[in-house]
């Protein structure tokens, strides 16, 4: 199939777009490069040896969309574009409610308009709210967001949902990421955050290489075994796989399908610090502060609808997750961006 991969440039979205080609199928990549560096697009042609069409544009400029849908026959589209900082959207509310609508919007009618019927939507572990406890099941109703940021997420798939009922000929696949780490085997694309990073992650990876000076554990007093918040971390790769097989799975579907894409198995930040330095031969400075806002104190997905009707399945640990981020994070320099 031919997949528009909207915010394809992106971590996800780059992944993504690195499995599908090796699966064979080809790929459209629409960006504006917001949170992201055109040199991405060479290393994806370096890393798979393939080649594909890139377009510089906002997915809201629905003329530019247009053409860019007349000009090449598109089967499915995936939605990574949106802006995703949880603590940025609280400042921002509207630019967030903006973009992430706006660009689902405006996907949504020009598919309408070009008869193009597959939609993926990268969805988040965050709709799941405070309400619901964990593993969270993907036949749970959603909760209430904490951020702006997690609104957009809600509101998007209710909009979603509404489009397929209204159009019974539309497939749309939801696909609630939990946390994404690591990075491609090759270290030629990774995560790339502007400033300083909000993940758990590139924090510690900036710790180890010398940006910067300390990570500071948010809060220790969780009702958890070591006191610090669990999460499902998820090898970007095996994520990224996740969507070849909600391509594959599109084919023959109508209708709206939702799956948690994790692991199924929670870490905490302590484990994730004890992993990283064993993985890697390091040590982290780190402290105990205080708890930071909007977090939950857990965290993690229920995968068994995933395996079962998508046939995935794992393939890297947190071995895998710790040494791919820090490789990556050792590679970033080597990159001309
Ligand atoms: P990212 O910021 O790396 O990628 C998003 C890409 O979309 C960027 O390349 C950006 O330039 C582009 N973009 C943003 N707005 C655009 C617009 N209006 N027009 C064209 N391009 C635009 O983020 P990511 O981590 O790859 O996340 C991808 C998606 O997955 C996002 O929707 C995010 O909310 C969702 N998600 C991410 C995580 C995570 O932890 N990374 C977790 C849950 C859900
Ligand atoms: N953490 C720290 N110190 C840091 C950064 C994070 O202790 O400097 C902790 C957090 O408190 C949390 C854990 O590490 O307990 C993971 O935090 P992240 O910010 O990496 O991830 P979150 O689970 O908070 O959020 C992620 C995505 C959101 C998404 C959410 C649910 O960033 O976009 O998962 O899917 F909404």
């Amino acid at each position: 199939m031919n997949i528009l991969l909207a915010g394809g440039a992106g971590y996800i979205g780059s992944h993504t777009a690195v499995e599908l080609l090796n699966s064979d199928h080809d790929i459209v990549v629409v960006d504006n490069y917001s949170n992201s560096d055109p040199s991405v697009i060479d290393r994806i042609k370096e890393i798979t040896k393939k080649d594909f069409k890139s377009y510089e544009a906002d997915i809201r400029d629905k003329k530019n969309l247009e053409k860019i849908f007349k000009e090449n026959k598109i089967d499915g589209v995936i939605h990574f574009a949106g802006l995703k900082a949880v603590g940025e959207s609280t400042k921002m509310p509207l630019a967030y409610y903006r973009n992430n609508i706006d660009t689902t919007l405006t996907l949504l009618e020009v598919m309408e308009e070009f008869k193009v019927n597959k939609f993926i939507f990268s969805s988040s572990a965050t709709v799941y709210g405070e309400e619901n406890k964990v593993p969270y099941g993907e036949d749970m109703p959603r909760g209430k967001a904490t951020s702006p940021y997690g609104w957009t997420k809600i509101m998007m798939e209710q909009i979603l949902e509404d489009a397929a009922r209204a159009n019974t000929d539309l497939s749309v696949i939801i696909l609630r990421y939990f946390n994404p780490i690591g990075a491609h085997k090759s270290h030629l694309i990774g995560e790339l955050p502007s400033g300083i990073p909000n993940n758990l992650m590139p924090y510690v990876t900036q710790v180890a290489i010398g940006k910067l000076p300390k990570l500071t554990i948010y809060g220790g007093d969780y009702d958890t075994p070591d006191g610090t918040c669990r999460r499902d971390y998820i090898h970007v790769v095996d994520l990224a796989r996740a969507h070849v097989m909600a391509v594959e799975y599109a084919k023959d579907k109508k209708g709206v399908d939702i799956f948690n894409v994790g692991t199924g198995s929670p870490y905490s930040v302590l484990d994730i610090v004890k992993a990283f330095e064993k993985a890697n031969g390091l040590k982290i400075n780190y402290e105990i502060g205080d708890r930071r806002a909007g977090d939950l104190q857990d965290s993690w997905a229920d995968v068994q609808k995933i395996e079962k009707v998508l046939g995935f399945k794992t393939q890297y640990d947190l071995v895998d997750m710790c040494k791919d981020s820090w490789e990556w994070e050792k590679n970033i320099k080597n990159i001309s961006l």
